[in-house]
């Protein structure tokens, strides 16, 4: 039965707006989320109308299921407490471990994948996980609503909502690169049909930049080829893959890119409060200064601790320009903050003590007694993250491979002197920044060396002028209007 009184615009994704902890006295302390998701889906409330959107997501830690069972919640927000092992499963099993890997590229391919049973066990909870998200927003939304799925925990859900709900308008959000097809195909055939059939189930697919949304039409094309598969790229009107569904009708998806980007307005005034200004002061004393009094040139990186991320050859490239300019030495201190991520998969926590092993071994060969060549931070603090954006000469940004990268577009918007872009170009931000950053090959760390030299020695105009064209292209599509031309494209 469809309620009349449903909401209008409907989000899913994993992670919700808010988390819960369980507090030792046993009460409920909820955080905001931080990232582009989150900010980009705050628009969701003026998309729907007052009290017609609701942002459907899962509790993803005990202290979320304990705000379900006790009925803690949000106004917008239904959280759904899917059995902790079909979530493992799904989370853990398939979208970080599997998933991840394949649109990052990051398989060692000799050993891994491997996908025997247990794969095909957890990828049952991944559609069991993908249902119960379906089944949720086909109860909750009203007739000919607009839902926006995100990610690729969800892909399944447009086809499921579909056949649930054919009355809804429905869209799917990759916030990750997009696997090229020989990569891709990677996966077991049946899983790859029912991968991308799943998502094509949408009316309109969002990708952040032409490429990705070319790599996923590579893929329909080579996976679905006998469904007679029609790829209409990006330079055509309307992109967009048609084909031939198993019941034989003809369905066609529209494909859009949507580079979300930094919060200008959001940044500009949190950089300033008085908390950042805190973190700033013991910043500066960290650092400290040459013994002239100068002060030390930061070269900076922000990053989830995550292998896509390339800390570690990030760390390697400085390490070697510290080995062959030694006239830097003393003078230039590079901050990297790290927050683990996903530490419950081995690979990723064996990554977070590689990256602190690295970062320990470059102080004990270069540092001093007034110098720490290496700063490393590992517990997530927003407000020092800003602190480090304003001082830092230098930001690293060198994944191996990155959907967006939002601190590569957040760093020239607060930076308080201008700041040098050192940006992979297998990031998606590098589309739209390429222009003005120092593009490297993320693999290549002698290149990405040679860059952070060139970084620290440009000229303070040149810089300046860089940092000012970075901002504004970073800030070109903010995360609220990110959001509301989707919901444009899918009522039109
Ligand atoms: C990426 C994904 C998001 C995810 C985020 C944090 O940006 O695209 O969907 O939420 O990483 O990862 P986590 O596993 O902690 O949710």
């Amino acid at each position: 039965m469809v309620s009349e009184h449903g909401a209008q615009v409907l989000v899913a994704s994993n992670r919700g707006p808010v988390s819960y902890a369980v507090r030792e006295d046993g009460t409920l302390d909820a955080k905001r989320g931080g990232g582009g998701l989150v900010s980009g889906l705050s628009a969701i409330g003026d998309a729907g109308g007052e009290g017609a959107t609701l942002w459907v997501c899962s509790a993803v830690g005990e202290g979320d299921r304990e705000a379900v069972r006790r009925g803690v919640g949000e106004p917008g927000v239904r959280m759904l407490d899917i059995d902790a092992d079909v979530h493992a499963d799904a989370y853990n099993g398939i979208a970080n471990s599997v998933l991840w890997f394949v649109h990052h590229l990051l398989y060692q391919t000799p050993l891994e994948p491997s996908f025997g049973p247990e794969f095909r066990r957890q990828w049952e909870a991944y559609r069991t996980y993908n249902r119960a998200f379906a089944e949720a927003l086909a109860e909750e939304a009203a007739r000919g609503a607009v839902v926006v799925v995100q990610d690729y925990h969800l892909a399944l859900v447009p086809g499921m909502l579909r056949a649930l709900r054919p009355d809804l308008r429905i869209g799917h959000f990759s916030h990750t690169p997009w696997a090229p097809a020989e990569y891709f195909r990677m996966l077991p055939d049946d899983i790859a049909e029912e991968l991308l059939l799943g998502m094509l189930g949408a009316d309109r697919l969002g990708f952040l930049t032409t490429r990705w949304l070319q790599a996923f039409q590579g893929c329909c094309a080579a996976v679905l080829g006998s469904y007679e598969v029609m790829t209409y790229g990006p330079e055509e009107a309307t992109p967009s893959v048609g084909f031939r569904t198993p019941d034989g009708r003809f369905h066609r998806t529209l494909l859009g890119v949507h580079g979300l980007g930094a919060d200008g307005d959001f940044l500009r005034a949190r950089s300033q409060e008085a908390d950042v200004e805190e973190r700033l002061a013991d910043l500066r004393e960290q650092i400290g200064t040459e013994p002239g009094g100068e002060a030390r040139k930061v070269i900076m990186r922000v990053d989830r601790t995550e292998l896509s991320k390339n800390i570690v050859r990030g760390l390697h490239a400085y390490r070697l320009l510290l080995e062959e300019h030694p006239e830097w030495h003393g003078r230039v201190v590079h901050v990297a903050f790290a927050y683990p991520s996903r530490q419950d998969l081995a690979v990723y926590r064996d990554y977070t003590a590689e990256v602190s092993l690295v970062a320990e071994e470059i102080n004990s060969a270069y540092g001093t007694a007034g110098w720490t060549p290496v700063i490393l931070h590992v517990k997530d603090d927003f407000a020092r993250s800003l602190a480090a954006y304003r001082l830092a000469d230098v930001a690293l940004v060198n994944p191996i491979r990155d959907g967006m990268n939002l601190v590569a577009k957040e760093v020239p918007v607060v930076s308080d002197e201008g700041c040098v872009l050192v940006l992979s170009r297998e990031a998606g931000a590098c589309a739209e920044l390429g222009e003005d950053a120092l593009v490297v090959n993320p693999y290549d760390v002698v290149g990405t060396s040679a860059a952070l030299l060139t970084a620290l020695t440009m000229p303070a105009e040149e810089r300046a002028e860089r940092t000012k064209r970075l901002a504004a292209a970073g800030t070109a599509l903010p995360p609220a209007q990110w959001f509301l031309d989707q919901v444009a494209a899918l009522r039109s």
